[in-house]
């Protein structure tokens, strides 16, 4: 990490392929990498919370953020993702930038409370299906989910739109919670019912710390 330089991360992340056919349903668009490469370099710059650390990736598409994780000297990610397409191209990518430290596993993480994984990690990274294609509530699904795998700190991005509804959970469950960037998301012409070639949406780049008092 203490080479990589921003420029050169992003280069890299710009080699990452995405989603061949994707998904409606599951909400499948990559992030891009100029957001990624940020997002990434500023956890490991600012927080210390990447280099050498258990990193878990919730949803993890074709691995953008698990091999941007990895690249930053992450100790093991590991990505859990529902789509089988989309776990081939995870791992031709983490085969493509040669990486020994990455896996990814088929999973609902809607059903990850069977797992029995309780805490076991010191990171997670995720960029959540936001909830907006017959599946509301499934961006704090994922959020309630991932607080309750870290031992220490949970990095989203998430709808502006729902700023207010994740301060007040946050105080519920006894997480630290603050925004740490606000960003335009450009979704691009992904699929085909977009009238327009791409459309902004404002994002939130959320940390959550885990405290004493969290649910955990
Ligand atoms: C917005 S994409 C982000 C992909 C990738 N993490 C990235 O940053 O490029 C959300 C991902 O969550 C996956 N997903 C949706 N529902 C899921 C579920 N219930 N369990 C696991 N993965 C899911 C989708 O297939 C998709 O790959």
């Amino acid at each position: 990490m203490a080479c990589l330089k921003l420029k050169k991360f992003e280069e890299f992340l710009q080699t990452v392929d995405g989603f061949d056919n994707p998904k409606v349903t599951l909400e499948q668009y990559v992030t891009p990498s100029h957001i990624a490469s940020h997002m990434l370099y500023m956890i490991q710059t600012n927080y210390d919370d990447l280099e050498n650390k258990l990193v878990l990736d919730l949803g993890s598409g074709a691995g953008m953020l698990s091999v941007g994780a990895s690249l930053l000297g992450a100790a093991y990610v590991l990505g859990i993702e529902i789509d089988s397409d989309a776990i081939e191209i995870f791992k031709n990518n983490v085969s493509e930038f040669d990486l020994n430290n990455v896996d990814c596993v088929r999973w609902d993480v809607l059903r990850l409370g069977d797992a029995n994984l309780n805490s076991a990690f010191d990171t997670i990274v995720m960029n959540p299906p936001f909830g907006t294609k017959q599946n509301k509530g499934i961006d704090m699904t994922f959020l309630r989910t991932g607080l309750n795998l870290t031992k220490h700190s949970l990095y989203s991005l998430h709808k502006t739109s729902t700023r207010d509804h994740i301060r007040k959970k946050a105080i519920e469950w006894n997480v630290r919670a603050s925004i740490i960037a606000e960003l335009k998301y450009n979704l691009p012409h992904t699929y085909k019912f977009h009238k327009r070639t791409s459309v902004d949406i404002a994002v939130d780049l959320w940390r959550f710390e885990i405290t004493k008092n969290s649910f955990h």
